[in-house]
């Protein structure tokens, strides 16, 4: 069984009266344990809003989630989860430690296992020497890695993490993909998004691609680009669409 599992996962937002957005249509996927799945798509192909039905946050308008054999609002899947958003608001003015301890009360964990936490996940994330400082001090990179540490701080199984590398200069795109694989290799498993080829195809064991709210393929890379003929993941993603685009969304619906 996959730890996360959606079956026919469509959403639809309802924009005042008239106006429909199909954002999410018809999606079935697994995703199994110890695996770093990548959902790849361009801007507004649904990703985020995938990424919010599996947590909880907003609701299907049809299908149905699984994770670790509950549903998504659960709270065994709500303490296996550690989530990590597109676009990360922290309090400026509180320390590595203070947020980490925040939100490690957030999950109503007892304060001596938040402090040794805080002090492994500081050091994990390379800010244990910055722990003094608040974070409107911070660089864009090290406040991914301060939200990459608070979204481990209840230890969780599953890791989400929303375009962890936008915005992010190549050193702190190459320090977040380290992290990723070592907290991989210590046994998390990855769900991430993103809209950059090069990140998914150096780190995810297996990907999907994701057009205006489509599932189009889903598999590890090389099986994928042997089913498509494709000689690299841009040009998989390419052929990919232009399947989509040719043949209708009929096959996919
Ligand atoms: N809260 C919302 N209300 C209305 N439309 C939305 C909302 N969130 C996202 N959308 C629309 O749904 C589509 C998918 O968006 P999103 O899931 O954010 O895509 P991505 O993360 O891949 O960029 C887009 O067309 C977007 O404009
Ligand atoms: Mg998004």
């Amino acid at each position: 069984m996959a730890l996360i599992e959606t079956r026919g996962l469509s959403k639809i937002y309802t924009l005042g009266k008239n106006r429909q957005v199909v954002a999410l249509n018809n999606v079935t996927m697994g995703i199994e344990e110890g695996e770093i799945f990548g959902i790849l798509g361009p801007n507004g192909s649904g990703k985020t809003t995938c990424l919010k039905l599996l947590l909880g946050i907003i609701f299907p308008t049809e299908g149905e989630i699984e994770i670790m054999g509950e549903n998504q609002y659960s709270v065994t899947a709500k303490k296996n989860i550690g989530f990590l958003p597109e676009n990360p608001y922290y309090y400026d003015y509180l320390t590595g430690p203070e947020i980490l301890k925040f939100y490690g009360k957030l999950f109503d964990i007892p304060l001596s296992v938040i402090s040794t936490r805080t002090e492994e996940l500081l050091h994990l994330v390379g800010l244990y020497d910055a722990r003094n400082l608040t974070l409107r001090h911070y660089s864009k990179g090290m406040l991914e890695r301060i939200g990459l540490a608070a979204s481990l701080i209840n230890d969780p199984k599953i890791l989400i993490l929303d375009e962890p590398t936008t915005g992010l200069d190549p050193i702190g795109c190459k320090e977040t993909r380290d992290l990723l694989i070592k907290l991989n290799q210590a046994g998390k498993t990855i769900l991430l998004s993103s809209h950059f080829l090069s990140e998914v195809e150096r780190v995810c064991t297996r990907i999907a691609i994701f057009h205006r709210g489509y599932l189009l393929s889903s598999g590890t890379l090389d099986g994928l680009m042997k089913d498509y003929q494709a000689e690299n993941l841009e040009d998989l993603f390419v052929k990919t669409i232009e399947k989509f685009d040719t043949q209708g969304k009929q096959e996919f619906a």
